[in-house]
């Protein structure tokens, strides 16, 4: 068991090889890319032992929308069960206080044992599928350059908040591709971005499930392993998650620390950007 007290800190980009370790070591699916946005766009509160970060809590304002993410939530096994979480989230809604944003936050089980007694009510379950590697893919068509501006449209409606800096980082990162399926009626997009364990497809936002469901199917066609994170109640693509291959693994709940605020259009949020960034 780990004896001294940890020193609080508030992580610049030299931790970040710290901070990736965090993830590494709670077999998350963060890149260096990830990590580096959180220090540079978000503010990330940690607890230093013995010359490394133990401990991290972060917060990313979507000021746009007026609330902020709180994320990577992490706390070396060794130093567990000792409050450090709670402080950490804690430093993290006096932040959001202070701007005037309201906390939301994405929680695995774990997590939201901490989360509830800070006042977070659950809002609705997603779900983390993956699929694994496929030998033979088929032929993948080419990112779709001018779907990004849709797409950044589509997610500002889904989550009531303008998150072009998050999705022009995404799409800008090393192999990532923009998927957009126009339809009458609208369509619906996705960013399929490149993760330490396999690809990471989402936010995938529009307007309605079956131009979703086309757009997950676009993306399958992909032969790498892929990880989403699905929002429950849309039946239609969780069968689509089945029929493609992809395995459920674990639950999250989207979490908000103000139980009367309102966000977004949820019948337009389909798959997330990931419970780090919601
Ligand atoms: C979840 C996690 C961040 C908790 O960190 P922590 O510093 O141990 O949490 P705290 O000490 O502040 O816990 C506060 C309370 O939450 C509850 N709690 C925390 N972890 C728990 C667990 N694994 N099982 C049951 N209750 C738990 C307890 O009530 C605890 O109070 P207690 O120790 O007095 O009983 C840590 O286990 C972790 O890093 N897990 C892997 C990554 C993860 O899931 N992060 C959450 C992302 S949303």
């Amino acid at each position: 068991m780990a004896s001294t007290e940890p020193t609080p800190i508030v992580l610049g980009e030299e931790h970040l090889s710290d901070l990736l370790a965090l993830t590494v070591g709670a077999g998350w699916n963060q890149t260096e890319d990830d990590c580096r946005l959180f220090l540079r766009q978000g503010t990330v509160f940690g607890r230093q032992a013995d010359g490394r970060v133990v401990a991290s809590a972060a917060l990313l304002p979507y000021r746009d929308g007026g609330f902020a993410w709180v994320s990577l939530v992490l706390v070396a096994p060794e130093w567990r069960r000792r409050g450090l979480a709670t402080a950490l989230v804690g430093e993290c809604l006096d932040l959001a206080r202070r701007l005037g944003l309201v906390p939301l936050l994405d929680a695995t089980p774990d997590g939201a044992k901490v989360y509830g007694p800070l006042g977070f009510e659950t809002m609705f379950a997603l779900s983390r599928w993956t699929r694994p590697p496929v030998g033979t893919a088929a032929e993948v068509e080419p990112g779709d350059p001018t779907g990004l501006a849709a797409l950044i449209e589509a997610d500002g409606l889904a989550m009531g908040a303008d998150r072009g800096f998050l999705l022009r980082d995404f799409a800008s990162r090393p192999t990532a591709r923009t998927i957009w399926c126009g339809t009458h009626g609208g369509g619906a997009g996705a960013i399929l971005r490149p993760g330490r364990l396999g690809s990471h497809l989402g936010p995938l936002a529009g307007s309605d499930e079956a131009a979703a469901i086309a757009v997950l199917e676009k993306a399958a066609a992909s032969a790498g392993s892929i990880v989403v994170d699905v929002v429950d109640r849309w039946t239609g693509l969780t069968d689509a998650l089945v029929r493609l291959g992809f395995r459920q693994q674990r639950p999250f709940l989207r979490m908000v620390g103000s139980p009367d605020a309102v966000f977004g259009d949820p019948d337009r949020l389909f798959l997330a950007a990931g419970p780090e960034y919601g």
